[in-house]
């Protein structure tokens, strides 16, 4: 299959962009690279240094490659910028994202599949885990945006036959992670911060939830998600519940050291608690997680260490 990844530069789109040339896919990368200041490239990828919103580039890429499916990764990521510019991010999470989804339908590529936030658009209604019959109640303009963008796949679905798959992530986090802006950032920084010895700060009291997913599971959803012929909505998640707290301390014992954190306020925008109902990703796509938070946090601690040494 020929796979066109947006955002294939950046942490999940690197790490899908590897395997799916591993499993014998022809993959095209579009990203702008504005954003990774350290890029994996695969010299087995096609690359387009081009922003997904720009239209005579992106005609042009459809005309040549011909792509039979989209990954769409390629997104204003940060929840708080959301909040400081929601147009910006409306025009990139929602307007261009329309754009691209129909450019795909009038060059005949008929699968999508999106990087949807479980996070992100559930909000906070105090179902946990949370299934994905639960009314999407999103606190961000992040989150409306990728709740639109489902509504957009379900709608192109059903009017234009194609197939459209959002897949609702928890927190991902692994190696190649940045340390800013993300949904899962607090992974990386957390391991920073134990690696460098720099003071760190927990935002509330830490009893903050959140479900954390390995990335090479994330990366397995996408995988089975081209592999169907299914549209829908599915959470792809852990179903495990982990405090901020328990995580510093997770950290903590990775390292082998010990260090008091600081706390500060609350930051609005972010959900109190977080964690998705993974079964049904199982009876639609035959996914569900293959990494333990213990395995999937010293992997990515080795990552990180190795970095900086
Ligand atoms: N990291 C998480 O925990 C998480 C959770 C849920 C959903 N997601 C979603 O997964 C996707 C990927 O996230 P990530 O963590 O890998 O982020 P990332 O920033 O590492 O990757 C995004 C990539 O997209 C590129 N990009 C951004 N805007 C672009 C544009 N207009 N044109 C071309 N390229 C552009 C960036 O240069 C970057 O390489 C995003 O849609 C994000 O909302 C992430």
């Amino acid at each position: 299959m020929k796979v066109l990844v947006t955002g294939g530069a950046g942490f999940i789109g690197s790490h899908l962009v590897d395997r799916l040339i591993d499993d014998g896919h022809e993959v095209i990368v579009i990203d702008h690279h504005k954003r990774e200041k350290r890029r994996f490239p695969n010299a087995a990828a096609t690359t387009h240094k081009v922003g997904f919103a720009d239209e005579a580039a992106m005609e042009a890429v459809f005309k040549k490659e011909k792509p039979d499916a989209v990954c769409h990764l390629a997104a204003q990521i940060s929840v708080t910028k959301s909040i400081e510019d929601p147009v910006a991010d409306a025009q990139t999470n929602i307007v261009d994202a329309i754009a691209l989804l129909d450019m795909a339908r009038r060059h005949g590529c008929n699968k999508i599949v999106f990087s949807s936030s479980g996070g992100a658009i559930y909000g906070d209604h105090g179902i946990h885990p949370t299934p994905e019959i639960m009314n999407a109640q999103p606190i961000s303009p992040y989150g409306i945006g990728k709740q639109a963008m489902e509504h957009y796949l379900e709608l192109y679905s059903k009017a234009h036959g194609m197939q459209g798959v959002s897949l609702r992530f928890a927190n991902i986090y692994g190696p190649r992670q940045q340390l800013s802006g993300g949904e899962g950032g607090v992974v990386p920084i957390f391991l920073d911060k134990i690696l460098s010895g720099d003071p760190v700060t927990i935002f509330g009291d830490g009893s903050m939830t959140r479900d954390y997913l390995f990335v090479h599971d994330a990366v397995d959803a996408f995988v089975r998600a081209l592999e169907s012929d299914v549209s829908a909505a599915v959470n792809v998640s852990t179903g495990r519940e982990v405090s901020v707290l328990e995580l510093w301390n997770m950290v903590q014992d990775v390292h082998g050291k010990k260090q008091e954190p600081n706390f500060a306020p609350f930051r609005t925008g972010e959900v109190q608690h977080s964690v998705l109902a993974p079964n049904s990703a199982k009876d639609i796509l035959g996914w569900e997680p293959m990494t333990t938070f213990e395995e999937g946090l010293a992997k990515t601690y080795k990552w990180f260490r190795d970095l900086e040494s």
